[in-house]
């Protein structure tokens, strides 16, 4: 087994660079076999995320090359098998499977996709979205079997503004006789990544990042290249983790604009904050103001930093609020927070943090991949050591943790026990 030990209380100081999109990259690389040519996407992130699509790639023999950071995918080759249960459950992303395969021969056979456990985390409206394309769904033991003889453009309204959801709908509209349009459609900006590379392969899709998407079906996709934008995700963990402990930490090659609501609230509790074009240097402070977050769609405050940013709450002086609207499970880090000394109570979904606390390095479980994150600032924060189990969650996202908070200074260690 894997654990990470972390001695807290170091300064942080120098540059981290944010590496791909992880939730861009997981849509990408499906998203490649709907052309019958080359596909060549560089700033892929190297996490176990990543790998797991690439054995989906190779269980339906497609051509897979990587090289440092890119990845070269050729589909020429491939068959549309059945994806095993095995494969579907590595992550949540091999959802995007379904819509690709669909797509592109009229028929998915795969299983209900893994994933972190932080909610029932339905397909439906994936699923609604391909039967109005004109596909048939049939269900039996968790195994999903989506068929068309042909799929045909339909008006779709997304009852939620689903991000996997509207990603999906897109690949198997992208081939569809006449014209799809998704109307409530989410807006984050790996939803443009990804509708930016399929209109790179010959697609016709406008309006991606409004609520709004047009597609227009073509009959085939060509050759391209392609460039993952940066992690929002990473680059807000580790912006926060500069709030806890940078003296000054740089975070670079960030699309600033992607991450507006943390930055904001940053400011609002009083961090120290330069944004310039594509960085953001913070620098930790003695004291900051509580606040109140409510996670909501883009560009709201984003589900994925409410746990690391709880850890700067518990730094705050008096009473802060999380309230996850998102997600119905993303408060199992609380538990391990108040083992570290945090004084937090969660009633449905609201967290009440009461600070300042000090916190004491203990061993802690990520339990998710986030929740993961935010137990590595907490340990980076707390005075002692503090050891992480189930760390292959924190895997999963985060590109070469230990090496880039190592390289600003950080105490942090995988060792296997
Ligand atoms: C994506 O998940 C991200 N994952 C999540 O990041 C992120 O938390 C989430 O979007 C919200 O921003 C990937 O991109 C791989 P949704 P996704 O469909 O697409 C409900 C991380 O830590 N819903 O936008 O699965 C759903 O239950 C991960 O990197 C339905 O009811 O999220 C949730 O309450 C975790 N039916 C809400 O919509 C559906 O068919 C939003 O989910 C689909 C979704």
């Amino acid at each position: 087994m894997k654990v990470m030990e972390i001695e807290g209380q170091r300064e942080l100081s120098g540059t981290i660079r944010i590496s791909g999109s992880k939730n861009a990259t997981v849509a990408l690389i499906p998203a490649a076999i709907l052309t019958d040519e080359e596909a060549t996407i560089c700033n892929i992130p190297e996490i176990t995320d990543t790998n797991a699509l690439c054995d989906i790639l190779q269980a339906l023999k497609v051509d897979v090359k990587r090289a440092s950071e890119s990845i070269i995918i050729n589909p020429k080759q491939m068959e549309n098998i059945e994806i095993t249960e095995d494969l579907s459950k590595k992550l949540r992303a091999s959802y995007y499977f379904m819509g690709a395969l669909l797509g592109k021969f009229k028929k998915a056979v795969m299983y209900f996709p893994g994933g972190c456990s932080i909610g029932a985390r339905p397909i439906d409206l994936h699923l609604k979205g391909f039967e109005a394309l004109g596909a048939k769904i049939k269900e039996e033991n968790n195994k999903y079997t989506v068929e068309a003889e042909e799929l045909k453009g339909a008006n779709i309204y997304l009852d939620i503004a689903s991000v996997g959801a509207t990603i999906n709908i897109m690949l198997a509209a992208v081939r569809a006789k006449g014209t799809t349009i998704i109307d409530n459609a989410a807006k984050e900006p790996e939803i443009v990544n990804v509708a930016t590379f399929l209109n790179n392969m010959g697609a016709k899709i406008t309006g991606a990042g409004t609520s709004t998407i047009k597609i227009q079906g073509v009959d085939s996709l060509h050759k391209c290249f392609h460039e993952v934008i940066p992690d929002r995700i990473e680059a807000g963990t580790y912006i926060t983790i500069g709030a806890l402990c940078g003296n000054p930490l740089k975070i670079d090659n960030v699309i600033p604009e992607h991450i507006d609501a943390l930055l904001s609230k940053l400011e609002e509790i009083g961090v120290d904050i330069e944004v310039g074009a594509d960085y953001v240097s913070v620098k930790k402070q003695e004291k900051y103001k509580p606040t109140i977050i409510k996670t909501a769609v883009y560009p709201g405050f984003p589900t994925d930093l409410q746990q690391p940013f709880t850890i700067l709450l518990t730094q705050s002086c008096g009473k802060s609020k999380v309230i996850e609207t998102i997600w119905e499970n993303r408060f199992m880090h609380i538990p391990y927070l108040r083992e570290l000394g945090a004084n937090i109570s969660v009633n449905n979904q609201t967290a009440t943090i009461v600070g300042p606390t000090k916190l004491k390095g203990t061993e802690v479980v990520a339990t998710d991949l986030r929740a993961g994150a935010a137990m590595v600032a907490a340990g980076l924060f707390a005075e002692g050591k503090t050891t992480i189990t189930n760390i292959e969650h924190i895997l999963r996202g985060y590109e070469q943790i230990v090496e880039k908070l190592t390289s600003v200074g950080a105490k942090i260690t995988i060792k296997e026990i």
